[in-house]
């Protein structure tokens, strides 16, 4: 490899003027011109201007089939008219009240359905609250302090689960610079689908642990789903201890229409929801046992956990989260399952043919694509799978830098094809690079 990675890595960025342009002035306003560490990119990240169905339109009017879909929220696709027609009503009637409204109640009803452990219901605005919240109503429920949670797994930015949260699935307590160590004391890392392994950690902490925090699915380490036995020794630790089975879904409860957990032979106290079922507008939800959810309720005079946000169930989140659900059936989540299996095969078969290292994970919906440790010819670190992804936005596809997609309603069998056309091209691109 003649280039060093970084100029590696650049020079595969579509050029974009605009884009370019718009970066500058960011970097006037935001630090490193950013809101949001996941859509940041070298040299400048590309401007999106609009988003229909399957498909992206930058800044410079290149557009691009969408497999991110915003990491993973938007299950079908850019501005599906039924959702931006019950946002627009909504949005006209009044966007946030200090009031509940009728929609709240209807969706609700509407996620209770899905699954019998989703008694209760209460609605944030982001994952990363709803997941603060789940572990809040657990420590108020046990009166315990410490949580338990996969190493390297990610569930958002709240103090006590931004612990070993870099994917890296180490053991040794690491927290996100900044978080005092009495926080990162009370969280406690076991290991992923090593049953014995974490029934060893979690029992050194039984009387302590307030709540077992998984992610079924856990993207950041791989995208491998948790395996039955793992689930049943959590439950089981949990049953026996009193401990708050919490499964965070916020990413993969797309997978089955009742939810991960569910589909993979366990069930949790609580289950923290958001982004597919708003469809695309701000959400959270923790769902769960009527028992543990009593933490939440005012009814009785004040409540255990009391719990505001001035945009919690605002009307215009539930009017999109209930054309969500609408449109999110059984023989839908089944069609893009099967189509993600497909994507997976397809990477599969194409890397298997190629090159060496890689490795397509996932399930249902959802994928990952893992590359093998690279370097260049002075011993940098080289992220192929960055590389790749740079690619694949040449060739007109977008998925996220870690390798992260995701199929979405709005696709079919035509933009699987192109899409798995593309990958091939782009594994060509990322080898040619390298030699
Ligand atoms: C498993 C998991 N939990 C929590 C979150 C945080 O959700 P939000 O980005 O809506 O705050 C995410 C976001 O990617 C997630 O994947």
């Amino acid at each position: 490899m003649t280039t060093s990675a970084h100029e590696l890595s650049d020079a595969l960025i579509p050029d974009s003027t605009r884009s370019r342009q718009l970066y500058q002035r960011a970097r006037e306003v935001m630090p490193g011109g950013n809101s949001r560490t996941a859509v940041f990119t070298t040299p400048y990240p590309v401007y999106v201007r609009s988003g229909r169905g399957a498909r992206v339109v930058d800044v410079d009017g290149n557009e691009r089939l969408d497999f991110l879909n915003n990491s993973t929220a938007l299950i079908h696709g850019h501005a599906h008219p039924r959702i931006v027609e019950a946002v627009a009503q909504a949005a006209a009637r009044g966007t946030s009240f200090g009031m509940p409204t009728e929609v709240e109640v209807a969706f609700a009803e509407a996620l209770c359905a899905r699954n019998e452990t989703f008694e209760h219901v209460r609605f944030t605005s982001t994952g990363t609250e709803a997941v603060m919240m789940a572990v809040q109503a657990a420590r108020a429920h046990t009166l315990r302090p410490k949580i338990a949670k996969i190493a390297g797994a990610y569930h958002g930015a709240y103090d006590s689960v931004a612990i070993n949260n870099d994917g890296s699935g180490s053991l040794i307590t690491h927290a996100t610079r900044g978080i005092p160590e009495g926080v990162s004391r009370n969280t406690v890392v076991i290991p992923f689908n090593d049953p014995e392994g974490a029934l060893a950690v979690l029992r050194e902490h039984a009387d302590e642990l307030a709540c077992v925090l998984i992610d079924p699915v856990p993207w950041r380490i791989g995208l491998v789903a948790a395996s039955a036995e793992y689930l049943a020794a959590l439950r089981s630790f949990c049953d026996e201890t009193g401990a708050v089975f919490i499964s965070d879904e916020v990413g993969s409860f797309r997978i089955d229409w009742q939810g991960a957990v569910a589909r993979l032979g366990s069930a949790a106290d609580i289950t923290v929801l958001g982004k597919v079922i708003a469809g695309g507008m701000p959400i959270g939800a923790v769902a769960g046992r009527r028992e543990v959810m009593a933490v939440f309720d005012p009814s009785n005079g004040s409540p255990a956990l009391p719990h505001s946000g001035s945009y919690n169930a605002n009307p215009v989140s539930m009017s999109a989260g209930l054309a969500s659900l609408d449109l999110l059936t059984r023989e839908e989540m089944r069609r893009i399952n099967d189509l993600g299996e497909s994507v997976r095969r397809g990477m599969s078969d194409i890397l298997a043919a190629r090159t060496e290292g890689w490795t397509v994970n996932g399930y249902g919906s959802l994928f990952r694509v893992l590359g093998p440790a690279a370097t260049d010819a002075s011993g940098n670190r080289v992220n192929l799978v960055n590389l790749l992804s740079r690619a694949l936005l040449r060739r007109g596809v977008h998925i996220g830098d870690s390798g992260l997609g995701c199929v979405s309603t709005a696709m079919g069998t035509a933009e699987v094809d192109s899409y798995v056309e593309a990958f091939e091209g782009a594994v060509d691109d990322v080898v040619a690079a390298r030699r």
